[in-house]
């Protein structure tokens, strides 16, 4: 390849990149790596991408593996951010008609949640206005799931997940629950409140940068897995919150908002542990049946 006098032109690279993945004896792997090629060469060619422009790049990248740690996930904040896990989770979900619309998982999920007992709180100090959250799980027929288990989580009137207050005890403000024999369920939770992703790592520089906000509308969020149906990741979003029109990772869906009904602290339905004015939430769950086995289902703790 040496004294000819041709230049090699960008696309002779485009295709020599390309042409590098032929042998792969993953087929899907081939697909996967080509077209990544292809988009990326195809990205720097559209915008023309500058030598500093690849470098600051190559430093985001960097400090994205610098930040990133086990509590930390700045590599699914930018897919979050960027719309790409909500793009992945569609096309990965066709959901039946009625089925309840899945939503990001999102990084404070934490496995082995406390088991708790029917109606009881999530909230193991102060953390808000009470609201009292019931429904049931159906499968798409209509049949009530007995023994369907809901993982829920959620922050405080301090904007914070547990997970992210060292002050907080470990099981606050979130909680298993199983489905009694006619798929209902109900526990106690806290008015959730919006709150700012976390923004002091590159994909906040990100935000910043490009005038957008960092913040998310109020939710609690829920996983509902039961055997023989799919599992699902889901939100109930206060239909009520600011940020609903402008979520900074883009997962609000309207069938997921719900009405959080103002209850007088005498109203005779007032439940066990709440003393002044609360909050109901009708949420019932309907789960789409599984297209493979099922995945394994955290254990979680009984005690
Ligand atoms: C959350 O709802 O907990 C969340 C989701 C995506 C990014 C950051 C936070
Ligand atoms: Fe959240």
């Amino acid at each position: 390849m040496s004294g000819s006098g041709e230049r090699v032109a960008p696309a002779d690279i485009t295709a020599a990149a390309l042409a590098a993945f032929e042998g792969c004896p993953d087929e899907r792997l081939r697909t996967l790596a080509e077209s990544l090629a292809r988009h990326l060469h195809a990205f720097a060619v559209e915008v023309g991408l500058t030598q500093r422009e690849w470098e600051e790049g190559i430093r985001i990248l960097t400090e994205t593996g610098r930040i990133t740690d086990d509590r930390r996930q700045e590599f699914i904040l930018w897919s979050d951010v960027l719309g790409l896990s909500m793009l992945v989770d569609a096309l990965a979900n066709p959901l039946p008609p009625g089925a309840t619309e899945s939503t990001v998982l999102g990084p404070f999920y934490v496995p082995g949640s406390p088991q708790r007992l029917y109606g009881a709180s999530i909230a193991e100090e102060s953390a808000g206005m009470p609201a009292w959250v019931h429904g049931g799980v159906l499968g798409v027929g209509g049949e009530p799931i007995g023994g369907a288990q809901l993982d829920v989580w959620q922050n405080g009137d301090d904007r914070l997940y547990a997970v992210q207050n060292p002050e907080a005890p470990e099981d606050h403000l979130r909680g298993r629950f199983t489905t009694r024999d006619d798929g209902t369920y109900a526990f106690l939770a806290v008015r959730p409140v919006p709150y700012t992703i976390p923004a002091d790592g590159p994909v906040g520089k990100m935000l910043e940068a490009t005038g957008r906000h960092p913040w998310r509308p109020a939710h609690i969020h829920m996983i509902v897995r039961a055997p023989g149906y799919r599992t699902l990741a889901t939100h109930i979003f206060d239909r009520e919150s600011e940020y609903l029109d402008s979520d900074a990772v883009f997962a609000v869906k309207p069938s997921l908002l719900r009405e959080f009904v103002p209850r007088r602290a005498d109203d005779p339905e007032r439940p066990d542990g709440v003393e002044a004015e609360w909050f109901s939430v009708e949420n019932t769950i309907v789960l789409a049946p599984a297209a493979e086995p099922d995945e394994p289902v955290d254990p979680g703790r009984t005690a």
